[in-house]
């Protein structure tokens, strides 16, 4: 899809269609040029009408702020991709946050227009494919060429959104840590500052990442960690980024029920989203010296399967009781999140589609933080606010920790209570960052949106490419913080 800034007025623009946001169910602004029609279509100024005879699209949107235009935007695709049209005109409205709102449009127009058809006999291809925004205003000198910038960055955005899409819905047989290893090598080909260091099991055992392994024990598939780092010229902080990469989880030995392992080769999602955001930072050229740490692995059952009651001796040291080889995310992540530390970053952030008590408890809409910083996770949840992902602040407390203690080892891998789940296992991984991170860590459980059953919002069912965008706003806001820019 092509985008376009018009310098002139919309009218003087030709195109197949035009589309037209009522903000607030406000049908009074002069945009509107329909109007004596919408009594008759019982439009009131929220949803969406298509007026073939005028080539005109009405689209409701709640407020011009970023998510409800990121909607609107796919809205429109959606409403008009079944049509014969091509080309699209919309004159956008001048307001103080004028270039992030456009950039959410054109992210809304990228996001809603994916689809995973590689699997589909018949592909359907649809013929909306540029799109003009269309401003006198933009005469002015300065605002245009930010703008055009802004609209850049959008398509960065949503690429590496969609990327992440393609990659977790890819299917468990050909999504395998190897084939997370070559993508990973390839964006590192492609991309400039972006290196790749992929190693194997033999590296993994002289690191002792035992748990790690244990949890690979019985896939025919060899693990890989796998280490993307980005090094700009300048950097304000070293980042590390953790992702649980297992490409299915059959829940091992502690085998799941037909109906929960549908759906587990999404168990990648955090992997997949720390490759993409690292390859969006570098494409944007973020202030960050980045490092994604992925630990990639199947966790399949077998003669040499782990099993509940073996104790894992891990990479930091720390003995794990195995009590549900279903808990396998926490494993990976306590040997990748050691390796991490090694690194020495000023700021680590693990993600990982790690418990189901995370979707029962916040729904499949949110994202669950988890940490020991308070300020850290609020200004998280603040800066990443307009990408329009959602996040709920989890609280560790004490009676929480006691009930990872085993009586064998040093932590168990299964909580001893029923309740609670999504915090306990936060709690798991924080048994193994050492003191001097225990404020520079966050934990983001995103077991709910990574994927989706049924479509809502921009997200068509499938994979959503949870954290992306959320990482890449949070990232964008803390380097305008740092360099005292607006
Ligand atoms: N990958 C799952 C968590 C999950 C469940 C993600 C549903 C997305 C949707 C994870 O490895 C798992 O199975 N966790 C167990 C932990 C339990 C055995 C302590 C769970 O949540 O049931
Ligand atoms: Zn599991
Ligand atoms: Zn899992």
């Amino acid at each position: 899809m092509k985008f376009e800034l018009v310098n002139s007025d919309i009218s003087e623009i030709s195109a197949d269609f035009e589309a037209i946001f009522v903000v607030d169910k406000n049908l009074d602004h002069p945009f509107i040029k329909d109007a004596e029609k919408f009594d008759f279509y019982g439009f009131k100024g929220d949803g969406v009408l298509v007026l073939p005879e005028s080539r005109r699209i009405y689209v409701g949107i709640k407020a011009l702020e970023f998510d409800a235009v990121r909607l609107g935007a796919a809205k429109i695709y959606n409403s008009l991709k079944n049509y014969k049209v091509k080309s699209l005109k919309m004159a956008i409205y001048i307001c103080g946050c004028q270039k992030k709102s456009l950039s959410a449009v054109v992210e809304g127009f990228l996001l809603g227009s994916y689809e995973f058809n590689r699997y589909k006999s018949e592909k359907k291809s649809y013929d909306l494919s540029e799109i003009y925004f269309a401003n006198n205003e933009f005469s002015g000198k300065e605002l245009k060429p930010k703008i055009v910038e802004a609209i850049g960055e959008a398509e960065i955005l949503a690429k590496f959104t969609n990327f992440a899409k393609d990659c977790i819905n890819e299917i468990p047989e050909i999504y395998t840590p190897l084939k997370m290893a070559a993508d990973a090598q390839n964006l590192a080909n492609e991309i400039p500052n972006l290196t790749c260091e992929i190693y194997d099991e033999d590296y993994l055992k002289s690191e002792n990442m035992n748990a790690f392994l244990a949890v690979n024990r019985s896939s025919v598939h060899p693990p890989r960690l796998i280490h993307l780092v980005y090094k700009p010229e300048m950097a304000l902080q070293k980042i590390a980024l953790v992702g649980k990469g297992l490409t299915y989880d059959s829940g091992g030995l502690s085998l799941k029920p037909g109906d929960y392992m549908l759906t587990m080769k999404s168990d990648k999602s955090g992997a997949i989203a720390v490759m993409s955001i690292i390859a969006a930072a570098a494409s944007l050229k973020l202030p960050f010296e980045i490092h994604a740490v992925m630990g990639a692995t199947e966790n399949m059952i077998g003669g040499n399967s782990y099993k509940p009651d073996d104790v894992l001796i891990s990479r930091s040291g720390k003995t794990i009781e195995v009590r549900n080889t279903d808990a396998e995310g926490r494993l990976v992540l306590a040997d990748c999140l050691s390796w991490a530390q090694d690194l020495d970053p000023d700021l680590i952030m693990d993600f990982a589609t790690l418990t189901g008590a995370c979707v029962v408890g916040l729904g499949e809409y949110t994202s669950a933080i988890m940490g020991n910083n308070e300020e850290l996770k609020a200004d998280f949840k603040a800066k990443s606010k307009p990408s329009g992902e959602l996040f709920t602040i989890l609280e560790f407390n004490d009676y929480l920790r006691d009930l990872v203690k085993s009586q064998i080892a040093d932590v168990s891998n299964t909580a001893s209570s029923r309740y609670g789940g999504a915090l306990t296992a936060g709690i798991f991984l924080d048994n193994f960052i050492k003191d001097e991170f225990k404020d520079k860590w966050m934990h983001f459980d995103i077991a709910g949106p990574a994927y989706i059953e049924k479509p809502w919002g921009y997200n068509q069912a499938g994979a959503s490419g949870a954290a992306v965008r959320a990482v890449i706003y949070y990232l964008k806001e803390l380097a305008k913080a740092s360099c005292g820019c607006k």
